[in-house]
């Protein structure tokens, strides 16, 4: 029997990915793109390469590795990112384990934009990454603004750990400092921009997830509170004091944007739009959050 082109296994895999009962939305969001992303990454195949290698010969140990992580996939419901030990954020790929979310927040956006116009970009030298989870938020912008040095906080060792691999793996052990720390327990210093991603996940939600969720650090990662919003709360009382004057804080709240109004009426959020997907994103100066009493 002949061997198999990328782009006979790409729709045999898609096929099979559509078959399942599998929920897409940890990095892609179709059986093809899942197949895709399967195939490139242990053919080690460039995402942007060249049509011909679509009628490249898939080596046998490659075909039974991508069968093995596609029965894998279907039959524990695990991301695929998880299988493959990679997920990519801001067009830089990460090292993930079970220990840490699989990046996919719309700030990778704002990073490539190298926060403007919210922010004079030439003026950031200090950003902060709160609950950075493997590190993606904090690198990336390390990565992508070469001026800029970065503290990233996190209440789990565990995920700590992943992030230290990948700060190794970008060689940004001068730049990017890991601090175990309860929101802002252990952060010392003053931001130009503070940045998180926080647990927002309300109860009823977290009841309701695909299984692909529970694969996920749910309880630290997910979870905060009935309404969503324990963690965003203590962003929110203890920003102010780490912000330089002109700073901004920025978190994502998801759907849990309608229950954050609601609980701060008060407060003049800016909620961001994105050109490429998400939403539920905030932006407040540090003036906004001095002039309301925030409990
Ligand atoms: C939604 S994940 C985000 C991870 C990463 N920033 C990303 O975008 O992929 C939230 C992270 O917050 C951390 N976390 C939860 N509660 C925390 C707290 N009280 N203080 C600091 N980090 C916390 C979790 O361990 C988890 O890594």
């Amino acid at each position: 029997m002949s061997q198999p082109t990328i782009s006979t296994v790409l729709d045999d895999i898609a096929r099979q990915f559509a078959q399942a009962d599998l929920y897409f939305g940890h990095g892609t969001e179709t059986p093809e793109d899942e197949a895709f992303y399967l195939v490139f990454t242990v053919c080690q195949l460039a995402f942007d390469s060249q049509a011909q290698v679509y009628e490249q010969v898939v080596e046998a140990d490659e075909l039974a590795r991508i069968d093995h992580i596609a029965a894998q996939r279907i039959q524990t419901r695990k991301p695929m990112a998880y299988l493959l030990n990679e997920a990519w954020f801001a067009g830089l790929p990460f090292y993930v384990d079970e220990r840490v979310l699989i990046p996919r927040s719309p700030i990778a956006e704002l990073i490539h934009q190298h926060f403007e116009p919210w922010v004079d970009s030439s003026q950031v030298k200090h950003v902060l990454d709160l609950c950075t989870g493997s590190g993606c938020i904090g690198i990336a912008t390390a990565m992508l603004m070469p001026e800029v040095s970065v503290v990233a906080g996190d209440i789990s060792p565990e995920a700590l750990a992943v992030a230290q691999i990948n700060v190794e793996r970008y060689a940004l052990q001068a730049r990017v400092k890991l601090v175990k720390s309860d929101v802002f327990s252990h952060i010392e210093g003053k931001f130009d921009i503070i940045l998180s991603n926080p647990p927002y996940v309300d109860a009823a939600n977290i009841a309701d997830m695909p299984l692909e969720y529970n694969h996920e650090p749910v309880d630290l990662a997910l979870a905060s509170g009935n309404d969503g919003l324990d963690c965003t709360r203590k962003i929110l009382t203890q920003a102010a004091e780490h912000l330089t004057d002109n700073g901004v804080l920025i978190v994502e709240v998801g759907h849990s944007q309608e229950a954050l109004i609601a609980a701060y009426p008060n407060l003049p959020f800016t909620w961001l739009e994105f050109e490429f997907g998400g939403d539920g994103v905030f932006l407040l100066n540090k003036a906004a959050l001095l002039e309301v009493c925030i409990q």
